[in-house]
């Protein structure tokens, strides 16, 4: 029977879209279609929001909570009448306080079109007030299946997004009014629809301290007032022009933020430059913590480069650096893995199969200390040009500092004095060689 029913509905879907152009066809199908073709099992009585979230509790009291009289109801806060107790209306079931904390919007590991996921979602939430009011971290990333999808995701996929859409998704951030993270992934060319929508009603959200955004998506800066920390998502930039780079245009948002204290900035495939730090440092010298994600314009840009190194390892940090240097209040810096720092190491090869076969293990283990060596050299650049910090990481690996009035005097890491057995634990010799 399921089987005739996804037959029918296979067909009836071909046929459809010769008749209708993709992108109308989206908005014009009923939404019992869509939730069927999204679930043809029996729809749960949890929203599919809360369900999204995975919340230890949610997945452990799934069933209990499916039998209940109206689960969305007891979840979102609209329930419980006063003459009956609790504990019997909801089956023993007690809220945990941070059930909502988490929140999202995200199609990508799932099989459903963004823009539809979206408004669905965004209806649920609406509708729980309780939820809106509790979460800390909103995460919302939609991704808008295009011709590398799968047809019927494709076809299902509006030209734009829902217009309902758009105003519920002002509202329910407005109601967020104790979110600390805003987690915005959005792509570059769907930013624009929401940020018309959302500078249309003004919408300014006074709670998040932390940024999450994606390219061209800075125009929030300036609708989080309060906003401490902010990080752009790794994007591949060759799409943009170089009027329309994403990370200046970000640099350049951040004037109103005046309680901003941290950047993590990944600078697109222009990469970072010492014109770029200063550009940071005019706009944002307050910074205490500052992170560049990824490596320097010449690495990216100069075609010899990656053939053949023509600088001595080290001078491109040391030229950023003496930029970072300016930053008056600076304590902490986060640098992208050393191979992406010009030291002189090149990241070994790239294919892991280069390490099968006798003498693989060995080999690899050269490569890791190769590694850790050139993180070491970033580690003294660093210690030498900014000796007031407090703290640094390369690659994700923080080192032991010791200072003294003169600044950093010691820096060590955790492989420092034992690397040789640190490398064997990590990668053993193979049995075929023993
Ligand atoms: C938004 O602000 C502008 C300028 O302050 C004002 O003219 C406009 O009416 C406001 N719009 C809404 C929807 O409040
Ligand atoms: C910044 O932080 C201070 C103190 O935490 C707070 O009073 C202020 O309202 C915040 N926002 C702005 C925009 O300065
Ligand atoms: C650096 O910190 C000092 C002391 O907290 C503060 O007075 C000064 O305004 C800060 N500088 C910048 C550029 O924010
Ligand atoms: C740095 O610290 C390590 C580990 O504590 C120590 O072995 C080494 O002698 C120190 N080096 C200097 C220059 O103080
Ligand atoms: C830093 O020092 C602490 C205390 O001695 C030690 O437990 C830790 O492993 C050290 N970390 C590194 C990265 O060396």
């Amino acid at each position: 029977m399921m089987k005739m029913w996804l037959v029918c509905g296979l067909v009836f879907l071909s046929s459809l879209s010769c008749v209708l152009a993709w992108s109308d066809w989206a908005e014009w199908v009923p939404d019992a279609v869509t939730e069927f073709i999204d679930n043809p099992m029996r729809r749960s009585r949890i929203p599919r929001f809360i369900l999204d979230a995975k919340h230890p509790w949610i997945l452990e009291n799934k069933r209990k909570l499916e039998s209940l009289p109206d689960a969305e109801a007891f979840l979102c806060g609209l329930d419980a009448p006063s003459d009956e107790p609790v504990v019997h209306v909801n089956n023993g079931l007690e809220l945990p306080r941070d059930l909502f904390h988490y929140l999202e919007i995200d199609n990508r590991r799932l099989s459903r079109p963004g823009w539809r996921n979206a408004l669905e979602r965004l209806r649920e939430m609406k509708r729980c007030p309780q939820a809106l009011a509790r979460v800390k971290t909103f995460k919302v990333n939609i991704y808008v299946h295009d011709r590398y999808s799968d047809w019927f995701l494709r076809v299902r996929e509006p030209s734009r997004p829902y217009k309902e859409s758009l105003k519920l998704c002002g509202d329910v951030l407005e109601a967020m009014t104790g979110l600390e993270s805003l987690k915005w992934e959005i792509d570059a060319e769907h930013a624009h629809w929401f940020e018309e929508a959302f500078k249309h009603r003004n919408l300014t959200l006074p709670s998040p301290k932390h940024l999450l955004i994606g390219p061209l998506s800075h125009y929030l800066v300036g609708m989080c007032p309060n906003v401490e920390a902010i990080e752009n998502i790794d994007v591949v930039c060759w799409k943009h022009s170089q009027h329309q780079n994403p990370g200046l245009l970000l640099v350049r948002s951040t004037s109103s933020a005046k309680n901003l204290t941290r950047l993590a900035l990944h600078a697109c495939f222009e990469g970072w430059s010492p014109e770029l730090a200063r550009e940071v440092l005019e706009y944002m010298p307050q910074l205490t913590s500052l992170e560049l994600k990824n490596c320097f314009e010449s690495m990216y840009l100069d075609p010899a480069y990656s053939v053949n190194p023509p600088r001595p390892a080290g001078k491109l940090l040391r030229g950023i650096l003496a930029e970072i240097s300016n930053f008056p209040n600076l304590t902490h810096l986060d640098l992208p893995a050393s191979y992406e720092l010009d030291l002189g190491f090149d990241g070994g090869p790239i294919c892991g199969n280069a390490y099968d076969g006798p003498g693989g293990a060995r080999y690899q283990r050269e490569v890791l200390a190769e590694s850790y060596r050139a993180t070491e050299l970033g580690g003294v650049i660093v210690a030498e040009v900014l000796p007031h910090l407090t703290g640094f990481t390369v690659g994700g690996h923080q080192p032991n500092i010791t200072r003294d009035e003169g600044g950093i005097s010691n820096v060590t890491w955790f492989w420092t004095g034992k690397l040789d057995e640190w490398l064997l634990a990590r990668i053993p010799d193979y049995h075929d060689e023993l």
